[in-house]
């Protein structure tokens, strides 16, 4: 049995990155990792002549990633989430699969899984993902999300910029509660003279929130990986 880990997320050994990792491992079976942002896979130019050969007909890495999804029995997907939805390199990477969906949908029957890492529109990517792959016949044993590590807290004048993103998903901004004040409690104190989009004032408590510091969602990643395990087992 084989089981592939595909990360959409460009950072070096990333939340995204270990979450798959630790998925494919708890499979027991053999698995590859690949990460796209060392890849080229280019967007899906809907030229159509993949429709009877379900066979995409660009030039690029995908000529022998699809045929590593197809000789998958299962596929791990995860991405970021930038501007509120997936990499453009997963996103490219999926509209890549409709060659595949052709007449025969000839990835009907796989198992999948899929993980999303963000600060506050991470479960959106998680259910799109989850989607698109269902949209190809897949059959999802598995979606889950984590929080990640905000540019701003890394990028240097985080701390003191006016349009940093824990102001930016601001009740005062947005109107709605996005919970990244709370999400990021330990991570971030916000200062009493902080103004969303006016003044920014803030410490920074820990820069990098790495997910196999969170127990929780470790477990579950581990879960979800005994769960390909446990389907496999059974075809
Ligand atoms: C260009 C860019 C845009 C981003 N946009 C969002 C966003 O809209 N929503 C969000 O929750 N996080 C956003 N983020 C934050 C990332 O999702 C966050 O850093 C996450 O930890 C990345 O996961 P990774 O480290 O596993 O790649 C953005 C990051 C970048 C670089």
């Amino acid at each position: 049995m084989k089981v592939l880990g595909i990360s959409g997320s460009p950072t070096k050994n990333s939340n995204t990155d270990t979450l798959i990792k630790t998925i494919l491992e708890a499979t027991g079976a053999q698995t590859e990792f690949i990460k796209l942002s060392e890849i080229k896979v280019g967007p899906c130019i809907a030229c159509m002549k993949c429709v009877r050969t379900n066979e995409c007909a660009i030039n690029d890495d995908f000529k022998w990633l699809s045929k590593k999804v197809m000789e998958a029995d299962a596929l791990v997907i995860g991405s970021s989430t930038f501007y509120g939805a997936a990499s453009a390199f997963m996103k490219a990477f999926i509209e890549r699969l409709y060659s595949k969906r052709h007449v025969k949908l000839l990835t009907r029957g796989k198992i999948a899984a899929t993980v999303a890492v963000g600060v506050a529109a991470e479960k959106m990517v998680a259910e799109w993902l989850a989607n698109a792959l269902r949209a190809g016949g897949m059959e999802i044993v598995g979606s889950m999300t984590a929080k990640g590590t905000p540019c701003c807290f890394v990028c240097g004048p985080g701390e003191t910029c006016n349009y940093t993103v824990w102001n930016a998903y601001s009740k005062e901004l947005t109107g709605m509660d996005i919970g990244v004040a709370e999400a990021y409690r330990d991570y971030l104190e916000l200062l009493p003279d902080n103004k969303p989009y006016a003044h920014g004032s803030a410490r920074i408590l820990k820069k990098h929130r790495s997910v196999a510091d969170e127990p929780a969602v470790m477990d579950e990643a581990q879960r979800i990986g005994e769960a390909i395990k446990k389907k496999m087992e059974g075809l």
